[in-house]
Formats: structure tokens, C-alpha cells, sequence
């Protein structure tokens, strides 16, 4: 990734680290969300202790809940800030993370039984790349992309998406991020309007030559609420999707 983008990146995710927790969208606001993510990376990942690197982890969503579930994880990040919140939810639940700063395209040496990643591909400037990397990473390994439907892609969601924003500022809610990337850096980013899961599993067998398996998480009964809407895509051919 270019200096100065990989620059930009890292200025606004530190910025938005002092409050990307507080989004529902960005955490599991109940006890059941909770359960289910957890049931999810159970389900999906190699069995624990098994390593896994977190791709982007940011403030640690998936690097948290798989350590609670006793996987070795490496979470790897270009934001220090994010990083930082990370380190201190591991450090409060006790949880023992490797976290690493840098770009999730040059994975820490090693090999892993697993790499997973939530909503980092829109935010590459070359997925496929990335992907290839991942798969170097973990060459026997799974690869588990949790992506949502967002942006431009499907025209229900993004009317779904609208209520949704619509209901968050009647609430007064605060919103999901502290601002938005400039035209400048979307226009170097492929993915940054969204993409359909067709994209992101040719995507998948293209880069990580490796079949796809899809996995709907829809939680629909918090779908208005926000709370995670995702697609889990994982190449690994015993995932049961
Ligand atoms: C939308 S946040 C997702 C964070 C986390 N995965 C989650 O599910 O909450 C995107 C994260 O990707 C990180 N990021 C963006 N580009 C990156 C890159 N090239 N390498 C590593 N991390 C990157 C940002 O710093 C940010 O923490």
C-alpha cells in the first residue's frame, strides 16, 4: 500500500477509535448477539487452540471473541489507536492477544491455522493481493471473511440501511464513525462502495485459489437495531454452510 495512503487510512481509524465501540453495529449489544458471534467463529474456525490471525482487527470484535473461546490470536492493525483499545479490552477480560501494528497485507511471520477479518476488504486498495497474502499465511489454513451488505450493492438493504439511519437520528444517537473517507481516498479503493458477495467470492477463489463456502448471518430480528448484519464467507471446503 502506497505511504501516504496507507497514512490516511491510519489518521481516520485513530480518530475514530475513542468512540468506535460505542456504535451497536460495531459490538453485539445483547447477551444473545454475544452468543451468536461466538457461535459463529466456533462454528467456522479450526478447533481451539488452533492460531489465528485477525486481519484489521481494529478495537478487537473477533480477536476478543476468539480468544474467549481459547484460540491463539495475533491481531494485526495499521491503527495504533485502535490497537490500543484493543490491548485494553484483552487486558481487562484477562485475555492474552498478540497485537501488531501494520498493514494487513504483510501478515506477521508465522503460519496460521486461520485468518479472519470483519469489514477490512472495502478499505484495501488491492483486496485480491491481500487475500493471496492471507492465504500464504495459513496455507492449510481457513480464511473466514465476515462481510455485510452495505453501500450501493443491494437496493433493499440499502432502504433497510436508510431506516436504520433515519431511526438513529430520531434516538439522537451518536453516529457509527467520527467522519467519512474523503472522495480522494475512495476513489483508491475498489471495494469502498460496497460490495455483493459474488464479488467477494470470486474474489476468493481467484486470489486464495481455494473453494468458497457462504454462510447468511442475518440476524433479523435486530436487523433495524443495527446490529450485525453479515455474510461470512469461508474457504474452507469441510465449512457446513
Ligand atoms: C471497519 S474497521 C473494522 C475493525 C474490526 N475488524 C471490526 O470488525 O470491528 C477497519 C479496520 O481496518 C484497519 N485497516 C485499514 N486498512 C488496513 C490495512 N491496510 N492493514 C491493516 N489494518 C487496516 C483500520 O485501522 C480499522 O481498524
Amino acid at each position: 500500500m502506497r505511504v501516504d495512503l496507507a497514512d490516511s487510512v491510519r489518521r481516520f481509524w485513530d480518530a475514530d477509535a475513542a468512540t468506535y465501540d460505542r456504535s451497536p453495529d460495531h459490538g453485539a449489544a445483547t447477551p444473545t448477539e454475544r452468543a451468536a458471534w461466538s457461535a459463529a467463529l466456533a462454528r467456522l474456525l479450526p478447533p481451539a487452540p488452533a492460531r489465528v490471525l485477525d486481519a484489521g482487527a481494529g478495537t478487537g470484535f473477533l480477536s476478543l471473541g476468539a480468544a474467549r473461546l481459547g484460540y491463539q490470536v495475533t491481531a494485526v492493525d495499521l491503527s495504533p489507536g485502535m490497537l490500543a483499545r484493543l490491548r485494553e479490552s484483552a487486558e481487562r477480560e484477562g485475555l492474552s492477544i498478540e497485537a501488531v501494528e501494520g498493514g494487513a497485507e504483510h501478515p506477521p511471520p508465522g503460519q496460521f491455522d486461520a485468518v479472519i477479518e470483519r469489514h477490512l476488504l472495502w478499505t484495501l486498495p488491492d483486496p485480491a493481493a491481500a487475500l493471496t497474502a492471507w492465504r500464504q499465511a495459513a496455507p492449510e489454513g481457513r480464511l473466514v471473511l465476515f462481510e455485510g451488505l452495505w453501500g450501493r450493492v443491494d437496493p433493499i438493504e440499502r432502504l433497510r440501511q436508510q431506516a436504520r439511519e433515519g431511526w438513529r437520528r430520531l434516538r439522537r444517537e451518536p453516529d457509527h464513525h467520527h467522519g467519512h473517507y474523503d472522495a480522494e481516498l475512495v476513489a483508491e479503493l475498489p471495494l469502498a462502495t460496497g460490495a455483493h458477495p459474488d464479488e467477494f467470492i470470486r474474489l476468493v477463489e481467484q486470489s486464495a485459489r481455494a473453494p468458497s463456502a457462504y454462510t447468511g448471518l442475518t440476524a433479523s430480528w435486530r436487523a433495524w437495531a443495527g446490529a450485525p448484519r453479515g455474510a461470512s464467507l469461508a474457504t474452507h471446503p469441510e465449512v457446513d454452510p
